[in-house]
């Protein structure tokens, strides 16, 4: 009897046939089941025995159905795992391979050269308010600079920010001069043509310390450093400007990196290409901050504005098209 049951249950082969098994075994028809039946039938001389013996049977079965049931449960997880299994080896072509978006590139790059200066990182909302976008940036209402950044509105003076200088006033309202941070992140405005979207990036740049600390010059070299070190071997010429938010303001051109200064159809024959706006910081921004006594500069860019000159990408909406015949090219 127990050598029977014993094959009975060796025999079963997955999970689901060891339910019948233990049934054909235990159930109301089942085979122990009908030992026990006999029971009641059997001479009383005998019924010590053979209780003891089904008794026993019954236990060692019990036991074994438990053995049974945890290596058919690794085998069945075994053959799962297999039908799952990614094999890693296997040969994959180039053709689809993924490449970083070369404005997320060229953002790296301007981001690491800052890290490596010291420079913080800083970050500030996309929706900003009136007062950290233009008022404390010295820029009141119906100021006609306001003017200069076509803006996209919501109700309750809320506004999608259109540069990365409200992260300076979120800056100095949290943090202790000195300063040295660079904001990097996206703007918008109402623009679309060959060189404007409707959102773009920029990497603001601040640094404010003690007076006697702060200068132009500090500015114009740290500039002509950073533009040599993305653009390579270029001249680099401050010219005269007005943002609001500093005094002197300069906007800043390299010799065209197309032409070597010659002239041609990219710098529209002028030599030069424009690439930051920088200037010290205005102290009317000090006040609306609450910092005295100290002085300050402060530097913005294109991050799409740089790639284009870098990649020699002539419509800047291409970037945001989403074409993969462009964005194969920077695999
Ligand atoms: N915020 C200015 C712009 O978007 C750039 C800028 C930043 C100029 C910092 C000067 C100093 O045009």
């Amino acid at each position: 009897m127990k050598s029977l049951l014993i094959d009975l249950v060796n025999n079963t082969k997955n999970l689901k046939e060891l339910e019948l098994t233990k049934s054909k075994i235990f159930g109301k028809n089942g085979i122990l089941t009908a030992e026990f039946k006999k029971l009641k039938t059997i001479e009383p001389k005998e019924k010590k025995d053979f209780a003891a013996n089904i008794n026993d049977i019954k236990q060692s079965i019990t036991l074994f159905l438990e053995e049974k049931k945890r290596a058919l449960e690794v085998e069945e997880n075994d053959i799962l795992m297999q039908k799952d299994a990614v094999d890693v080896t296997m040969f994959k072509s180039d053709k689809n391979r993924g490449a970083m978006h070369p404005v997320n590139e060229t953002m790296k790059e301007i981001i690491d050269y800052f890290l490596n200066l010291n420079f913080s990182i800083e970050d500030g909302p996309l929706v900003e308010d009136d007062f950290h976008n233009f008022e404390a940036l010295n820029l009141p209402k119906h100021h006609p600079a306001r003017d200069m950044q076509d803006t996209f509105y919501f109700k309750d003076e809320k506004l999608l920010r259109t540069h990365t200088s409200p992260v300076q006033i979120r800056t100095m309202k949290d943090k202790k001069p000195p300063i040295r941070m660079i904001s990097p992140g996206s703007v918008f405005r109402r623009d679309f043509d060959l060189t404007h979207t409707p959102m773009f990036h920029q990497v603001e740049g601040l640094v404010v310390d003690d007076e006697d600390k702060v200068s132009f010059s500090n500015l114009k070299s740290l500039l002509e450093e950073f533009l040599k070190h993305m653009f390579g071997s270029v001249d680099v010429r401050f010219r005269p400007s007005f943002f609001p938010f500093t005094e002197p303001s300069a906007e800043v051109d390299i010799s065209c990196i197309f032409c070597k200064g010659k002239g041609c159809r990219v710098c529209s024959k002028t030599g030069w290409l424009e690439v930051l706006g920088c200037g010290l910081i205005d102290p009317n921004v000090f006040k609306a901050v609450g910092y005295e006594g100290v002085s300050g500069y402060a530097f913005g860019l294109g991050v799409e504005r740089f790639t284009m000159l870098l990649r020699e990408i002539p419509d800047l909406r291409s970037l945001y098209e989403g074409d993969l015949r462009l964005l194969e090219q920077f695999r």
